[in-house]
């Protein structure tokens, strides 16, 4: 099962992760991995929980309702850069960037439509005008959704990681996702990877070994911490992180 939000998994590590820089006061992977064996872990609820094949049951994606359109002007000419949030939660992350780059534009893409929905009501009571969110899931909704060479920036933060081997192919970031950011990419459009994964991250890295270049992930931004970050911070660890250029 992919994590809860993190408000619902308070306690409920996910996995060790290693570490892609080393400030002071961040644990080692060694600490943590110690550490995390003298709690419970998910793999001991697991051991204590239901039976393997009701754990291995994953609930279907919520019903989509039909792609929404973009704000009319977004995809004009004249229009702000577009920057794209996928899977954008609650939205601290969408919104939170686009108060702070008012020279851009901001879309949420969110496969949970009570999440969207949120999302929107924020935007709304907060009457921001450069920020929205519609219900997509996966590649389909940037096919459905993002016409070719329209956006600045594409922000993955956090997706599932389907630890599972045999859950694995439900990982958002695969062969045909990585096509659909390419095709919606501006030149000079960049991609900006972030999990805790290692073995995710692996896959995303492979992945791109070719026909994508990494650029520096300091771009000289000022970047709004996502939900996840911010939680993974907190207690010390470091998530991968991976800006990229198609070539
Ligand atoms: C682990 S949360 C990370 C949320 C946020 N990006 C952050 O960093 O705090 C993953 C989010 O992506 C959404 N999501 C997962 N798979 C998706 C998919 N295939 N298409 C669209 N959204 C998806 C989930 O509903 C959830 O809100």
């Amino acid at each position: 099962m992919p994590r809860s939000e993190p408000a619902e998994e308070e306690g409920n590590l996910p996995h060790v992760i290693e570490k892609t820089a080393d400030p002071a006061g961040v644990r080692s992977p060694a600490a943590r991995l110690a550490e995390s064996r003298g709690r419970p872990s998910c793999m001991c609820l697991d051991v204590l929980g239901p039976p393997r094949a009701q754990r291995d049951e994953v609930p279907p994606p919520p019903e989509q309702p039909p792609l929404a359109a973009l704000p009319s002007g977004w995809l004009s000419h004249e229009a702000a850069p577009l920057e794209l949030d996928f899977g954008c939660h609650r939205g601290i992350f969408l919104i939170g960037m686009a108060r702070q780059h008012p020279g851009s534009n901001f879309l949420g893409i969110e496969r949970q439509p009570a999440r969207v929905a949120r999302c929107l009501a924020k935007i709304g009571r907060l009457a921001i005008a450069n920020a929205h969110a519609v219900a997509g899931e996966g590649a389909s909704s940037l096919r459905g959704l993002v016409p070719a060479a329209s956006v600045s920036v594409l922000h993955v933060s956090f997706p599932d990681p389907w630890p599972k081997r045999r859950h694995a192919q439900r990982r958002l970031v695969d062969a045909e996702f990585l096509d659909e950011a390419r095709r919606i990419l501006r030149p000079g459009g960049s991609l900006r990877l972030m999990t805790d994964d290692a073995p995710y991250f692996a896959t995303m890295c492979s992945l791109t070994s070719s026909g994508w270049q990494e650029i520096d992930w300091d771009d000289g931004r000022d970047y709004v911490r996502t939900s996840f970050e911010k939680r993974f911070l907190e207690q010390g660890m470091l998530p991968f992180r991976r800006a990229l250029q198609p070539l």
